[in-house]
């Protein structure tokens, strides 16, 4: 947690004037439901108690001032002049401002200040979380009454346009409508979502972030998108009523994608079948039966490696070690892939014992550092004051 007064603090000593707002938004993690989100499934994700802080205050003209702390580097443009720029961080926020200038809405200048404790290209969702927390910071200094699904959006639209991912809107909803010790189960077509509990009786949940980023991962991540809606364009051509994956069945892939590209009806597959593992899940956590919720992330994980293909070698590894120990029920990678972290659901107290364990073979193996992650589900964006 990053301490109010040392936000304020930082945002004087950058800019010389006082924050007239701070405000906060969320990492993510998700139980299960990965890469449903862009083919109008369901996901399962709620915020953590990490998050990306900014602090603002409106200025007499129209330049925005922006300062990273991670990056300790400052940027500066006019609000006439909105476009994507080399630096890769300031896109996030200017790709909101772009959203909000689409949107017809007015603000002037202003200078804002990023910091955060999510730990980043974890597969945590700091890229949301940075969006969100500008989106809602912005919302209120200008007032522009947007209400929390629209912050989601603009951030993922901003995600699309200055990022040049392809995203879903798992990510963004999580960071801003997430409820304390609850899980969202999401309908991403409609955007309808419950709380559900997320009570774990004697185990809990635990990240191991596998330090592993692969600078592929955006450019696979749209193929794997493109690769559904081929699908979906297909199956339209003869089921015209078919708008995206979650009106697809399996015997309609069987009969129309399968005689045309073994690859493209895998990856179809697979989402329609991840949908029906969070079902699933989700009346096993509804139930208390988190041995079974366990058994469907362990499912989903292999799915998503030998299926969807969007895991790697050192993600692989720590699944299939957790698998053999008996105090963890589930594990998969979370996420879009290709690196980050794995979820795992651990009996109390043992996740620190399990992650000196696996540590050193991991090192041997990928010459890599295993960082073990506690986090609990936390509330969604909100102003700090
Ligand atoms: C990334 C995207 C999300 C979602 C996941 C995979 O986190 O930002 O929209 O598609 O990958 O489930």
């Amino acid at each position: 947690m990053i301490e109010s007064l040392q936000l304020k603090n930082r945002f004087k000593e950058v800019f010389g004037v006082e924050p007239q707002l701070l405000a906060k938004s969320p990492g993510r993690i998700n139980i299960i439901g990965e890469h449903t989100d862009y083919n109008d499934g369901f996901v399962l994700p709620t915020a953590i108690d990490k998050a990306i802080y900014v602090a603002v205050s409106k200025r007499e003209d129209n330049c925005i001032h922006l300062f990273a702390e991670d990056f300790n580097q400052g940027f500066e443009t006019d609000l006439k002049d909105i476009k994507p720029s080399e630096v890769a961080w300031a896109n996030y926020i200017l790709g909101v401002v772009h959203q909000i200038q689409e949107r017809g809405k007015i603000i002037s200048g202003f200078s804002l200040y990023l910091d955060g404790d999510v730990p980043l290209g974890a597969g945590l969702s700091s890229s949301a979380a940075v969006e969100c927390a500008v989106g809602f910071a912005l919302n209120e200094l200008f007032g522009l009454s947007f209400d929390r699904k629209d912050i989601a959006r603009i951030g993922q639209l901003a995600e699309h346009t200055y990022a040049g991912v392809k995203c879903g809107i798992m990510d963004q909803f999580a960071s801003v409508l997430s409820k304390k010790d609850h899980v969202i189960k999401l309908d991403c077509r409609s955007l309808d979502f419950e709380y559900v509990p997320l009570e774990l009786g004697d185990y809990e949940i635990v990240l191991f972030n596998t330090n592993v980023k692969h600078s592929l991962a955006s450019s696979a991540y749209n193929n794997r998108r493109e690769l559904c809606e081929r699908g979906v364009s297909w199956v339209g051509e003869k089921y015209p009523q078919v708008r995206s994956l979650r009106d697809v069945t399996l015997d309609m892939l069987d009969e129309i994608v399968r005689p045309k590209d073994e690859d493209t009806y895998v990856k179809c597959k697979y989402v329609i079948q991840e949908n029906e593992r969070l079902a699933n899940a989700c009346r096993a956590l509804e139930k208390g039966n988190i041995e079974e919720l366990g058994r469907q992330m362990f499912l989903a994980h292999r799915a998503l490696s030998s299926e969807y293909e969007v895991s790697c070698d050192e993600l692989d590894f720590l699944v299939d070690y957790v698998a053999q120990v008996p105090e963890v029920v589930g594990a998969r990678m979370m996420g879009g892939g290709f690196g980050g972290c794995t979820i795992n659901i651990i009996k109390k107290g043992y996740g620190d014992t399990l992650a000196n364990q696996i540590a050193p073979q991991y090192k041997e193996k990928f010459g890599l550092e295993l960082e073990v992650i506690f986090v609990n589900a936390d509330e969604g964006a909100r102003i700090i004051e």
